[in-house]
């Protein structure tokens, strides 16, 4: 039976109908209309499916939309404060060709922002690690990586002194 799941995502609040089975990765794209949140391989392994959950990334393909209920959920539509400024991790990925396809790029964009709230000045191999998750077919990581060392440094320049 549907139940209401009470959903907060990017700031606004969504009250959905949704069988308690459903996943966050369908509800967030198919009853919200957030399709910057991808499905890949719908069982934990790709990473493109990622979310911020209270700043944590999670797998949305293998998270209950009903457990994240509580939770401020963060999709890639959250990230740009506005239409005309996209964040520092998106515009990095612009400027540093990071992005081919695009299918892996909202997933790598939150993985990127849960690894740089912990660790401000990764090193690669840390980024490397932080991203592990995180499949891309297209780049080959080194512009990735190279993004993230970016947004970086500009996330450190934007912070208050
Ligand atoms: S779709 Fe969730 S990890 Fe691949
Ligand atoms: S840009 Fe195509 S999968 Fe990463």
């Amino acid at each position: 039976m549907k139940q209401i799941i009470r959903l907060t995502v990017n700031g606004d609040v969504y009250e959905v109908a949704a069988h308690p089975w459903r996943t966050l990765n369908d509800v967030l794209r198919e009853d919200i209309h957030l399709t910057g949140t991808k499905k890949g391989c719908g069982d934990g392994d790709c990473g493109a499916c990622t979310v911020l959950l209270d700043g944590r990334a999670v797998a949305s393909c293998l998270t209950l939309a009903i457990e994240a209920e509580g939770f401020e959920i963060v999709t890639v539509e959250g990230l740009a404060a506005s239409r005309e400024k996209l964040h520092p991790i998106q515009q990095s990925f612009v400027d540093e060709g990071a992005i081919q396809c695009g299918y892996c790029t909202p997933g790598m964009e939150l993985a990127a922002l849960h690894l740089l709230s912990k660790n401000s000045d990764p090193t690669e191999e840390e980024i490397r690690a932080g991203l592990s998750g995180n499949l891309c077919r297209c780049t080959g990581y080194t512009k990735i990586v190279s993004a993230i060392k970016e947004a970086a440094r500009r996330l450190r320049a934007d912070r208050p002194a």
